[in-house]
């Protein structure tokens, strides 16, 4: 198929109509990211002409909710057109405090006036909110003229531990049934962390290969050139383990390295992510110790350090920057070392996989190996979107030198298409009833199971973070980590 054939599915496709109830729905996340994809959706022909949009919760302070959307288009809208007064006229607002049932029972009855074919509620609130809402809709259930067309679309952090995060599945769970559930990562709405699996599963040249007796090692970096921005009193509960590592980064892990599914139905890849899950070896304290580096970012020439943020606590112990190495005891990768770091203030946006194969069994031509690297595989997620593959060839001219080279494939070289971006890519699976991208009950508590003793140890002072320079790659002895192997960090 030609990509000009690709585009001509993209522009026929539409989904159903739908109503969208956004808790919250004048607060940070809906205008930087709801309303810019939502309008980038209407622009692009994808949504039914009956949709609708209620904001929910505390008013916009300095004005009405159409100018909070107007103001949401000219800040965060690259390509803007003359529909936006058209755009505006399908959203509503009631204003409400989380508890307060009369506007619970009043945003019902705007909702049994139309007929929609999608009811879908948006939590774009902290998480504090989550319970008190569920229960207000929940306990409501039968005033619905159909309640079985409502969905529930939850931001990360899906809880704050395993025991938090299955009591928040089991109080949603006593309204919704799971199919009901779209419990959001942003990461798996982004492009190339969807095409890790049709490189991977579309390659037969790949799958023997992709184990642990080709594969020597893999590391995962997602770096962040930003500070905390603003969030303080959000970071501070959360730091780099629940804000990151829970949940992107076990998403990473789990896509690299699963079995291949039986389909690519939502329950058959969520099925193979939860074995992964499941096989990553369990932490104690002794291991943690000596596999795992938190940092926190201090001041560095203009740049604030992390405790000098606002809404953050001068002594604050909580961390920006988290370095480790993780195995996953399963027949397939039993002793492949999986080196993972991320943090913030670092020296650049990146967010990369390296897959580093083993060094061929003779080496033929020894003498002249100075530039002579085993191969590779990157995925380049963000912010150049690349998978490069580093082979090893011969220099040209006298002698047996060998040189290691890239063959490179580039997103933007290749399509010239316009991509969705993470959140638009979710909310139209997310209104076509498409789970796939979305994170199952069972993925989210094993994540949690996996990062638990990290937090029990860190909330008992017995993990603290080191600081590093912000700009710089972190802490030294992240470093260590993997030196100690004889490895190091491809950056
Ligand atoms: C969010 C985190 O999930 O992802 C933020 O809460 C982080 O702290 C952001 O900055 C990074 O997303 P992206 O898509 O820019 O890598």
């Amino acid at each position: 198929m030609k990509i000009e054939d690709i585009c001509e599915l993209d522009v026929k496709f539409k989904v159903d109509d739908f109503i969208l109830i956004i808790f919250g729905g004048a607060g940070d996340l809906t205008k930087r990211k709801l309303i810019p994809s939502i309008y980038n959706l209407f622009s692009h022909n994808f949504l039914n002409s009956n949709f609708k949009i209620i904001g929910f919760g505390h008013p916009y302070r300095k004005g009405s909710y159409h100018d909070f959307i107007r103001e949401s288009i000219d800040e965060f809208v690259n390509d803007k057109s003359d529909n936006i007064d058209e755009f505006i006229n399908h959203f509503d607002f009631i204003t409400a405090e989380f508890d307060d049932n009369k506007a619970f029972l009043k945003m019902i009855n705007n909702i049994n006036k139309e007929i929609h074919e999608h009811i879908i509620f948006y939590f774009a609130t902290p998480p504090f909110f989550s319970k008190m809402i569920i229960k207000n809709i929940g306990e409501n259930k039968d005033k619905f003229n159909d309640f079985k067309k409502t969905r529930v679309v939850m931001e990360k952090p899906f809880g704050e531990s395993k025991e938090s995060a299955k009591n928040l599945n089991s109080l949603l769970h006593n309204y919704f049934e799971e199919t009901q559930i779209y419990r959001i990562d942003h990461y798996l709405g982004k492009e190339t962390v969807q095409n890790i699996l049709f490189f991977r599963f579309s390659n037969i040249i790949l799958e023997p290969i992709w184990n642990r007796n080709y594969i020597d090692h893999i590391q995962i970096t997602v770096s962040e050139s930003i500070g905390i921005e603003g969030r303080g009193r959000f970071y501070e509960k959360s730091g780099i383990i629940k804000d990151f590592v829970q949940n992107h980064i076990m998403q990473l892990i789990s896509l690299i390295s699963m079995e291949p599914p039986a389909d690519f139905n939502a329950n058959s890849i969520r099925d193979e992510k939860v074995k992964i899950l499941k096989s990553i070896r369990k932490m104690d304290e002794k291991y943690i110790k000596d596999n795992i580096i938190l940092g926190q970012y201090s001041n560095n020439e203009n740049i604030a350090g992390y405790r000098e943020e606002e809404n953050v606590d001068p002594n604050s112990k909580t961390p920006t920057f988290f370095a480790g190495k993780f195995y996953i005891d399963n027949w397939r990768w039993a002793d492949v070392p999986f080196y993972i770091r991320t943090g913030k203030r670092l020296p650049e946006k990146s967010t990369e996989i390296y897959i580093k194969f083993k060094e061929p069994p003779l080496k033929l031509i020894n003498d002249h190996c100075n530039f002579y690297d085993s191969n590779s595989i990157i995925f380049k997620i963000q912010p150049n979107e690349e998978i490069c593959m580093n082979i090893n060839i011969k220099k040209p001219g006298i002698g047996n030198v060998v040189h290691s080279t890239f063959m490179n494939f580039n997103y933007k070289e290749i399509f010239e298409i316009n991509k969705l971006t993470e959140y638009e890519r979710l909310l139209i699976d997310c209104i076509d009833s498409d789970l796939t991208l979305f994170a199952r009950q069972d993925e989210i508590e094993e994540m949690w199971e996996i990062v638990d003793p990290l937090l029990h140890l860190w909330a008992e002072n017995k993990l603290l973070p080191k600081q590093y320079p912000a700009g710089s790659w972190g802490p030294f002895d992240s470093i260590k980590i993997i030196e100690k192997d004889n490895r190091h960090w491809r950056k």
